[in-house]
């Protein structure tokens, strides 16, 4: 099946003056060509949007607007809040949940909507949500992805600037469990696949800045990621 991967639109009303390279303020503009050109062009068969749509977490108001643009998508599409959005009970009044898991074409999707920040803009996964995602993966035949915000890669092999605590003890149980792939954003340089010889990572550029990057593959029912691309989502 074909995935295509965005994440961190940081959409506001103004320019940010702190970080002008996020284009937050055209987040409609950019929003209305990438979502032509999937429905137009690519034809994906589901859209992961990985956080930070809002730039400031106190501004659940500008959520419809991101979603309006969501809802033209052909393809089913699970969006999963970032450190800038809303915390998820109130990010949810406003974006469709996804499923607690979203079995589709043979692979489950796991949504981690709740892993808490750590300093330095890291993240945990809770004791509760490790034993979700392990019951969750090993009841499945097929391959298992893990979705969060904060890239989540075997320490090492990655090229992130963020991480997880104890990311080596989580990747084990997504060895052991099924889990093959690990989709996150929030690195706004993104981070191309990378592989421990079982569990492959990979974070999504962020889609406000230039070139206005999204990813694309196709993931097989063994869990293996082909014609990987980045996609310069703006572009005419
Ligand atoms: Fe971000
Ligand atoms: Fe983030």
């Amino acid at each position: 099946m074909r995935i295509a991967v965005f994440s961190d639109l940081h959409y506001s009303d103004h320019p940010n003056a702190g970080h002008p390279r996020r284009r937050g303020e055209i987040v409609p503009e950019i929003l209305e060509r990438v979502v032509d050109r999937l429905n137009g062009e690519f034809h994906p068969d589901l859209v992961i949007c990985a956080g930070d749509l809002v730039d400031d977490p106190k501004r659940s108001d500008l959520l419809p607007e991101v979603v309006r643009h969501l809802k033209r998508l052909r393809a089913p599409f699970l969006a999963i809040p970032g450190n800038h959005d809303p915390l998820s009970e109130e990010f949810y009044c406003h974006v469709p949940r996804p499923p607690v898991v979203l079995d589709l074409d043979g692979i489950r999707f796991l949504p981690f909507t709740d892993d808490p920040e750590r300093p330095g803009w890291n993240a945990a996964r809770t004791p509760e949500e490790m034993d979700r995602m392990i019951r969750s993966a090993s009841a499945f035949p097929g391959p298992s992805v893990s979705i969060q915000h904060v890239p989540l890669y075997r320490p090492g092999v990655g090229t992130a600037r963020y991480h997880y605590e104890y990311a080596e003890t989580i990747l084990d149980a997504m060895r052991d469990s099924g889990v093959r792939l690990s989709i996150s954003g929030h690195d706004h340089q993104g981070m191309r696949p990378v592989s421990d010889g079982r569990v492959t990572a990979l974070a999504a550029p962020a889609l406000c800045e230039e070139p206005f990057p999204f990813l694309l593959f196709e993931l097989d029912r063994n869990g293996l990621l082909s014609d990987f691309r980045t996609i310069e989502g703006a572009a005419r």
